[in-house]
């Protein structure tokens, strides 16, 4: 696209174009007309054409492809919400610079410290700062060649991320096409933030609470999650938009002299000529780090006015040689720092305390607010933990509380305003016995936490069940909360061993139900029965066990009923199982009633083995060499895979470098692959090559 026409220029282009025969188009000026249209729109918000004409130009655009598949060009605003990309993306991608992250600032002396080092290393008297805003977004790393977007990357592990072009490309404030070469640059790797405006995510959350779906907690996992949705007009319906503030790499054109830049301010100016949208706009330049503190004081009470959100102020270097200078860490770029904004507050008032049971039998209490405006999140009931926090804090009800919430953490009480109180306030009394089955209450004398120790208690029993057939436990698909509460009433399910003798002819006769949705889930519940035996012991809801302890616990037995016969001393040895994680296991597979539930499930057909590890004490062939897999396998899950590896002493490593012995490439397979070809050290094998290798 020609940047440097006018719009005149384009209206009286858009007016021949609308004019001709079909077949005298030419198609690269009807996608240049287009995507002045739209950057005009939707950078600028400055609508150049009316919409009437815009999709006659846009419709002229859709038949013109449609009779001309060939002729579609890769950067066409049809491709935006595109089928076609898909096919030729693989899942992960390389940066071309590492995606690091940013130190954070909190106070005006955390700035001092920062400005004293940048000055010692570049060995100046004063440096010169640029102040934009930290956007509250989704970091992602476009790479631009030839002038065309060729895909976006999320940050992933740094080193490479998930390829996100399909969803990238439904933001219309994103070229698809810039004018790189016209700078003297044949590759560029840019640096931004998605987010969603403040009004997206207010009309999304409506749509959804039309619907009667969950609502998300703020644009930033809405955008996140938005992010990841395979289907691209589902993206588009989103909404989302994108900031850029940091070029990463630009590879000049062999011939020609290239654009120089001198300045993060020429950067961001820069950018913007290109055609996104940039911190430039935004961008202030102070000559010392005094005026940043005075400045970043200012701003900080400004952070609601903008119509996203942002977390904060990142302080950059303004030269660009200085920054070079200074160079980067592993983890941060040494010329820049996050200055983070105080968790936003709240007050309000305590109307009332309810008491929760948990799957465990934990009884918490849950302050019932008065609803209350938090960084844009209604909040109206807040945990108070346990008798102990409520000491500390002095918590009653009626209290009037300061709540506040940093970032993604969940909001908490900062403290009770004790002057607020007018003796109408009275002190939270624990339960004696259970709100739920009404049996009584227990609390250790050692412990905080009052529990229900009932296990036939209704609301713990559900829990359990929830979490047995959850994603990273059985992962029953069709057998979520709503489902399990519907056949708990029935009676069908009051034990997780009915799980796998549901009366599926009953159920097919339930509201909401028919042969097709129970045989989908009598499918779920068959392929749960071969899970691995780590995911069984994480979902029988043991205290203190998670995921990772689940692992180390499999990984040192070959029947689960072998942790019957581990003394608390033995357990005590394993990886991160201390003294109370011993007792509560020890307890648990010394209660009878278990471990006839666990006889229950193997007779059921649930394999409680550690299959593999039967032969990993036999061979541990795999002693000190390392493993990557990449690319789709089809004769076993990755996960499997990996497993198989670490069982016979293997490690597994997250990218490819020198210390790696063996590559694993499933179906494609991408930039791994190529950096181990380049390596020349490392074996490349196949997935029955390694199949073979590991029997
Ligand atoms: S500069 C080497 N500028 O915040 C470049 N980052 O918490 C480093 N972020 O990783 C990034 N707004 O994802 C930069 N104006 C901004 C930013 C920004 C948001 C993100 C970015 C960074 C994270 C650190």
């Amino acid at each position: 696209m020609n940047t440097n026409e006018t719009p005149i220029y384009y209206l009286n282009l858009a007016n021949t174009i609308l004019a001709m025969p079909e077949s005298e188009i030419e198609i690269d000026l009807l996608i240049d007309a287009i995507t002045y249209f739209q950057q005009e729109y939707y950078l600028k918000n400055a609508p150049a054409i009316d919409d009437a004409r815009f999709d006659q130009l846009f419709n002229l655009l859709l038949r013109w492809e449609q009779h001309h598949p060939s002729g579609i060009r890769p950067h066409s605003p049809s491709q935006r919400v595109g089928i076609h990309l898909s096919q030729n993306f693989q899942q992960s991608q390389a940066h071309l610079v590492p995606m690091l992250s940013l130190e954070n600032s909190y106070d005006a002396h955390d700035l001092i410290d920062f400005d004293k080092k940048a000055k010692e290393l570049c060995e100046v008297a004063q440096i010169e700062y640029t102040i934009e805003p930290k956007y509250d977004g989704v970091s992602v790393s476009l790479v631009y060649e030839n002038d065309i977007l060729v895909r976006a990357v999320t940050r992933g592990d740094g080193i490479e991320g998930e390829d996100i072009t399909q969803s990238i490309c439904t933001i219309k404030s994103v070229p698809l096409k810039i004018p790189l070469q016209k700078y003297g640059y044949q590759q560029l790797e840019l640096r931004g933030e998605v987010l969603m405006f403040k009004k997206s995510f207010e009309a999304y959350n409506m749509y959804l609470e039309d619907l009667g779906l969950p609502l998300l907690a703020n644009p930033r996992n809405a955008a996140a999650g938005s992010l990841r949705i395979k289907d691209s007009s589902e993206v588009a319906r989103r909404n989302l938009d994108a900031f850029f503030y940091h070029i990463s790499y630009l590879q000049a054109n062999a011939s020609g002299s290239p654009h120089i830049l001198k300045t993060q301010l020429e950067s961001l100016e820069f950018i913007q000529n290109l055609g996104f949208k940039s911190s430039f706009i935004f961008l202030k330049t102070c000559p010392n780090i005094q005026e940043v503190i005075t400045s970043v004081l200012n701003w900080e009470q400004t952070r609601d006015h903008y119509d996203f959100e942002i977390d904060g102020l990142v302080i950059k270097i303004n030269n660009l040689l200085y920054q070079e200078k200074m160079g980067m860490t592993s983890h941060h770029p040494r010329w820049a720092t996050a200055y983070k904004f105080k968790a936003r507050q709240a007050i309000t008032v305590i109307k009332d305390v309810e008491f929760q049971i948990g799957k465990t039998g934990a009884i918490t209490p849950v302050a019932k607010l008065e609803p209350v405006n938090l960084s844009g999140v209604t909040i109206s009931s807040i945990s108070i933990h346990n008798a102990d926090y409520i000491k500390e804090k002095d918590i009653r009800i009626g209290d009037t509380v300061i709540i506040e919430r940093a970032g993604d953490v969940i909001p908490q009480i900062v403290r009770v305003d004790t002057s607020a109180r007018n003796g109408l306030q009275h002190d939270i009394i624990f339960p004696d016995s259970c709100p739920n089955c009404h049996q009584p209450t227990f609390k250790q004398p050692d412990e905080a936490i009052l529990r229900c120790t009932n296990l036939d208690c209704s609301v713990q029993v559900i829990a359990r069940l929830v979490h047995f057939a959850s994603k990273n436990a059985l992962d029953i698909s069709s057998l979520g909360e709503a489902n399990i509460q519907k056949f708990y009433q029935e009676g069908f399910l009051k034990n997780i061993p009915d799980i796998f003798r549901l009366p599926y002819g009953a159920i097919e006769n339930m509201d909401g139900f028919g042969i097709k949705s129970v045989n989908k889930l009598k499918q779920a519940i068959e392929k749960s029965k071969s899970q691995p035996l780590h995911r069984i012991i994480y979902g029988l809801c043991i205290r203190f066990i998670g995921e990772a302890t689940a692992k180390t616990l499999a990984q040192k037995i070959h029947h689960i009923l072998d942790l019957t016969q581990k003394s608390i001393e033995e357990l005590q040895t394993y990886d991160d199982i201390g003294l109370k994680t011993a007792q509560t296991l020890h307890e648990y597979f010394s209660n009878p009633l278990h471990i006839s539930m666990i006889h229950e499930l193997e007779h059921l057909g649930l394999s409680l083995k550690n299959i593999n590890n039967v032969s990993s004490t036999i061979l541990g062939n795999l002693q000190g060499q390392s493993f990557l897999f990449t690319g789709t396998l089809t004769r076993c899950k990755r996960s499997e895979a990996e497993a198989l590896v670490e069982q016979q002493g293997g490690v597994i490593l997250q990218t490819v470098s020198s210390k790696l012995n063996f590559l694993v490439v499933g179906n494609d397979a991408g930039s791994k692959l190529e950096k181990a070809k380049k390596m020349n050290t490392i074996k490349i094998i196949n997935e029955d090559e390694f199949l073979n290798l590991i029997q």
